[in-house]
């Protein structure tokens, strides 16, 4: 479902469904486009893509190479700056990027935006358009085939259920909710979704968003739902998760286990998806078939089975061997799903005591300080906001975006940096990259010239697409002269 896209070759298709059964440990010359906000003390703030070079043999990789921001425009209902850059996404036919503002309704301003992946990818997309679509909070986006996108809606227009589930064609410029009937959906705050085969949708929710604009942390309602959609907008059926009450089985923060992600087991005959949990940092397989969900794995087991807030989205390999994901905000898990009901831990890797981060100098967001990863964890309750995973298709690296959300009660900024990380041959292990470096510039000095960092554009990064292609190699050479 997150793909490193390869653009305009057939070739390049064929060959990628060879690699799905063949794991080549490749690295392939590619961009990202981070989706990110920018702190609004900045003068002309905007919210913006940055491009960052993925080509581990560029001499500038792991640098912005450009950002592209997004520009008031008071007549089309789009505000620059204050959007909450939250999910992301390409179109199937790779002609589209597309963009969500979970926060862009509160100033009843349009939510998504829709960008045009140009030949040179190194360029950055150019934006097209924003669009205000059915509900609000808009999440995860599902790109379904062609121009077309499938996107959760957490909440409407007050922050409350029912949200929504639409379709968005980049093409024509509409967006139509999917539902058969609305009022079915009781208590309806989607977050995660995914889409099988034959069209079934599965979609959980997480957390009601008004619930984090009071001030009693008790009162946040997480939500222990997740539903089958049938292709047509039919609910099919309601699946109801036990948020267990017993001292410690919890984060304590709230009610409720927040399911706030879904993935699909890509090629599972029995059409399962794993379910992420947030207060409980369970991990659920759920099925079309299956009477109940059953829980795969408690993750609290990489932290002394300490129950902690947890907002780990999903990264599942194409040939259904492997998953990744964010634990706690601090931790990163590599997972053996050959066996979905029951899954084992390969590799966890901790952002807070790591060995191979023990010289690794960041920035304190908002500031001219430095600091480390232990110290920013002693400093933070040990959240540095772990949150966005993506392994790109046909990659031996993936991507980690520590930062989660600033908003009401949920204050998980964390460092606000991204990360790369390298698997081994057989995908048992990986290893901290420390060439990719889009954060901070640590050897400054007079001399040196000074880079776009996600430090000094004092940017919040939230997620991030891989792009490749034949074109790309060239382009970029050309971009970096
Ligand atoms: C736009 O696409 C949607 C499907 O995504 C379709 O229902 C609608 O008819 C299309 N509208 C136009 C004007 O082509
Ligand atoms: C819509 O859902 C409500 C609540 O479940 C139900 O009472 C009603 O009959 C449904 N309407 C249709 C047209 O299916
Ligand atoms: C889709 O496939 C799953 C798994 O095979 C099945 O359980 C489900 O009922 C199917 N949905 C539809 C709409 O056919
Ligand atoms: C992954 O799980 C399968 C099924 O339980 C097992 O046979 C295999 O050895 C595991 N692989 C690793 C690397 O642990």
């Amino acid at each position: 479902m997150h793909h490193c896209v390869t653009l305009f070759s057939i070739f390049l298709l064929i060959a990628s469904s060879w690699t799905d059964k063949h794991q080549v440990t490749a690295s392939s010359p590619s961009v990202l486009y981070v989706w990110s906000g920018q702190d609004s003390s900045v003068s002309n703030a905007a919210d913006f893509v940055a491009v960052i070079d993925f080509d581990e043999m560029s001499p500038t990789y792991g640098h912005i190479l450009k950002t592209v921001s997004i520009v008031s425009n008071t007549a089309n209902g789009i505000k620059q700056v204050g959007n909450e850059p939250h999910h992301s996404a390409i179109s199937a036919d790779g002609r589209y990027y597309i963009t969500g503002g979970l926060l862009s309704f509160r100033s009843q301003k349009k939510e998504v935006f829709v960008w045009k992946i140009t030949k040179n990818i190194a360029e950055g997309p150019k934006f097209l358009y924003a669009l205000d679509a059915p509900g609000a909070c808009p999440d995860e986006f599902l790109p379904i085939g062609g121009p077309e996108f499938d996107v959760t809606m957490m909440c409407n227009e007050q922050a409350a259920s029912p949200g929504n589930m639409v379709r968005i064609n980049a093409k024509n410029r509409t967006a139509i909710s999917i539902l058969k009937n609305i009022s079915a959906f009781i208590d309806f705050n989607p977050h995660g979704v995914g889409r099988l085969s034959n069209g079934s949708i599965f979609v959980s929710d997480f957390i009601e968003p008004i619930s984090l604009a009071g001030t009693d942390p008790s009162q946040i309602l997480f939500r222990n739902t997740v539903r089958h959609i049938l292709p047509d907008g039919t609910l099919e059926r309601t699946f109801q998760l036990q948020f267990p009450t017993t001292l410690g089985s919890s984060s304590g923060i709230g009610r409720g286990i927040g399911l706030i992600a879904l993935q699909p087991i890509p090629g599972d005959p029995l059409g399962r998806s794993f379910v992420n949990g947030a207060s409980v940092n369970n991990m659920y397989l759920i099925g079309p078939g299956m009477p109940k969900p059953i829980l795969a794995i408690d993750f609290s087991q990489v932290n002394k089975y300490q129950q902690r807030i947890s907002t780990g989205l999903l990264s599942i390999f194409p040939d259904g061997t492997r998953l990744l994901t964010t634990v706690q905000m601090r931790y990163v898990v590599l997972v053996n799903i050959t066996r979905p009901e029951q899954p084992n831990i390969l590799r966890v890797f901790d952002f807070c005591s790591d060995q191979a981060l023990k010289h690794v100098t960041i920035g304190i967001p908002g500031s001219l300080k430095k600091t480390t990863f232990a110290a920013f964890c002693t400093q933070n309750n040990n959240i540095v906001g772990s949150h966005y995973i993506v392994h790109p298709k046909d990659e031996n690296r993936f991507i980690v975006i520590n930062y989660f959300l600033k908003f009401g009660l949920a204050q998980f900024s964390g460092t606000r940096t991204v990360h790369a990380f390298k698997f081994n041959k057989d995908f048992t292990n990986f290893e901290y990259d420390h060439k990719f470096n889009p954060n901070f510039q640590f050897d400054s000095s007079p001399i040196k010239k000074q880079r776009l960092t996600f430090h000094s554009l004092q940017a919040y990064p939230h997620h991030a697409q891989c792009l490749k292609g034949k074109k790309y190699k060239h382009s970029l050479r050309d971009y970096i002269i």
